[in-house]
């Protein structure tokens, strides 16, 4: 599987969930790569130890700058997982392929000859519905969507799953939404259980059965570039992790 990981709202969740679904399934014995597209670099930060030291990123390699993309794929601090790394030069990316004629499909195409390497690919995405992320819808098997229990969470929702559509239709028709996760719940709040309530009456089968509580190890974890299962390996956000990446392999075989 290639696995997007997409909502074009920030803060909700996305980089903590490639981080830690990747790390579940290299866990598993997965052969893992996590790509980080957004150019804040979150992903990147947290599993390596100095990412200053490389000097190139992506966007060397879908400018064509750089023909090999090994040399921006490093071995990462959790183990069984490689990251694609990413720096803030991505942010010159969406500017510079605007004009390309295939400018949507340069991360389907870089990805191609290290597929084969990997069990799975992890793709974490920047909180916009602009090229960077279209790239990785075209360039992705499956879409997996946190959506953060809150008050307004559904907002935006439409514009996605339009967006999914679009990509079906005209780049990639046998992309599938692996399924919708709620995160950063917090149980004690009657709003988190109405919303949560709401989330699985639109989405149905959609949602995940697990969801991902609110929880300070999770926040801590990357900071210290682990993953949740070597950080707090018997904290809710571990059980709460591993469930989901169970849940991935089964929908996976579905
Ligand atoms: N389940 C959680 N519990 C507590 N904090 C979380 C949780 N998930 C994410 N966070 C924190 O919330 C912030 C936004 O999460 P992040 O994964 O970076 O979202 P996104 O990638 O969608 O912007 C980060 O500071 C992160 O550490
Ligand atoms: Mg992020």
């Amino acid at each position: 599987m290639i696995i997007a990981i997409t909502n074009q709202k920030g803060g909700v969740g996305k980089t903590t969930t490639a981080l830690n679904i990747s790390a579940a399934l290299a866990l598993m014995g997965q052969k893992m790569l996590l790509v980080d597209t957004d150019p804040q670099a979150h992903s990147t930060i947290s599993v390596l130890n100095d990412p200053g030291c490389f000097s190139k990123s992506l966007y060397d390699v879908m400018m064509r700058q750089e023909e090999n993309i090994e040399t921006i794929i490093s071995k990462s601090t959790i183990p069984g997982l490689d990251i694609a790394i990413s720096k803030i030069s991505m942010a010159k990316l969406e500017p510079s392929l605007l004009g390309e004629i295939d400018g949507h499909y340069r991360l389907r195409e870089i990805l191609e000859p290290v597929r084969e390497n990997y069990t799975h690919i992890v793709i974490d995405t920047p909180p916009t519905l602009g090229l960077i992320t279209l790239n990785s819808l075209v360039a992705a098997t499956h879409i997996l969507i946190p959506i953060q229990s809150s008050y307004l969470c559904l907002e935006g929702t439409d514009d996605l799953l339009e967006t999914i559509d679009k990509v079906k239709r005209v780049a990639n028709p046998e992309l599938r939404i692996l399924g919708i996760l709620i995160t950063l719940h917090d149980k004690r709040t009657n709003i988190s259980k109405d919303v949560v309530k709401r989330i699985r009456k639109v989405f149905g089968g959609l949602v995940f059965k697990t969801l991902v509580s609110k929880s300070v190890k999770l926040e801590e974890s990357p900071a210290y570039k682990e993953s949740i299962f070597t950080y707090a390996p018997n904290s809710v956000g571990a059980y709460q992790y591993r469930k989901i990446a169970e849940e991935i392999i089964q929908r996976a075989e579905n």
